[in-house]
């Protein structure tokens, strides 16, 4: 069976207060799940089965999500970016030991907001790959093209370059540790819209035949609401969403989840 990952990155938002509440919510319904469950070896990974729950919150929260979810939760948590060298004059930056000290044990890379304001390149997102492989964390490469891209008839070509050319030089076993989420930047946040099944299924058709098998998973990220997940996880090599605002208030979250196991059953 597939795993389909679900999950969420918070972007730039949650006080430690608020990041508490959700991941407090979350532990709390999965050990229900648990509780309910008629096995009675049943684990909270049995009421997930066949998902693979990810969270990335602020740099801030990280170590306190860990600590509300748990050092053995079945919900894997990230940072939104990481640098590539591992310590020195960085002003400013975490590098992977630091997030992976602080129980990180994702790292999103190359996420749309971080090339357009932060001056990532395909360059840097290479960099940070590999920083996250040689220490054992899971690159979450991001990409996605324009809205011109996409009006010029280049959506595939565009997304295919800029994964690999961050993914150059992998061996077959470290690109089966990466995961992929594409996300095309005219359906992501307050300004996109969310994308059809029909605008989606040449990119994903152009990524499954160059990744498919090889990768961890690929996602789709980009306005999913409650009322598209269902149809986007069933575009074909579809294997997981990445979700920003549906998924900020944990019942968003929770829904995303159990649309989602219905999907794998
Ligand atoms: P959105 O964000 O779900 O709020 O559109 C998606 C993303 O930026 O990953």
């Amino acid at each position: 069976m597939t795993t389909l990952w679900i999950g969420t990155s918070w972007k730039m938002n949650k006080t430690l207060a608020e990041a508490r509440e959700w991941a407090a919510g979350l532990r709390e319904h999965l050990d229900s799940g648990t509780k309910e469950s008629a096995c009675p070896h049943a684990s909270a990974t049995s009421t997930l089965a066949g998902i693979q729950p990810f969270v990335i919150p602020s740099f801030t929260a990280t170590t306190t999500v860990r600590e509300v979810l748990g050092e053995e939760s079945p919900v894997l948590l990230g940072v939104q970016n990481a640098h590539w060298e591992d310590a020195g004059a960085w002003t400013g930056e975490v590098s992977v030991p630091q997030a992976k000290d602080a129980g990180a044990q994702i790292v999103e890379i190359g996420h749309s907001e971080r090339r357009e304001h932060f001056g990532e390149t395909v360059e840097t997102t290479r960099l940070k790959v590999a920083a996250a492989l040689r220490h054992g964390l899971t690159p979450l490469l991001c990409i996605g093209e324009s809205a011109e891209v996409k009006d010029a008839g280049g959506s595939s070509g565009f997304i295919l370059e800029q994964a690999q050319g961050a993914l150059e030089g992998l061996t077959a076993e470290e690109l089966a540790r990466v995961v992929i989420a594409y996300e095309p930047i005219w359906a992501i946040g307050e300004k996109g819209r969310p994308a059809t099944v029909e605008e989606l299924v040449e990119p994903f058709a152009a990524l499954g035949a160059q990744h498919s098998g090889k990768v961890a998973g690929l996602l789709y990220g980009g306005s999913v609401n409650l009322d598209n997940a269902a149809e986007l996880l069933g575009i074909e090599h579809v294997t997981g969403l990445f979700v920003g605002r549906t998924a900020w208030q944990l019942p968003g979250y929770l829904e995303l989840l159990r649309i989602a196991s219905a999907v794998t059953r």
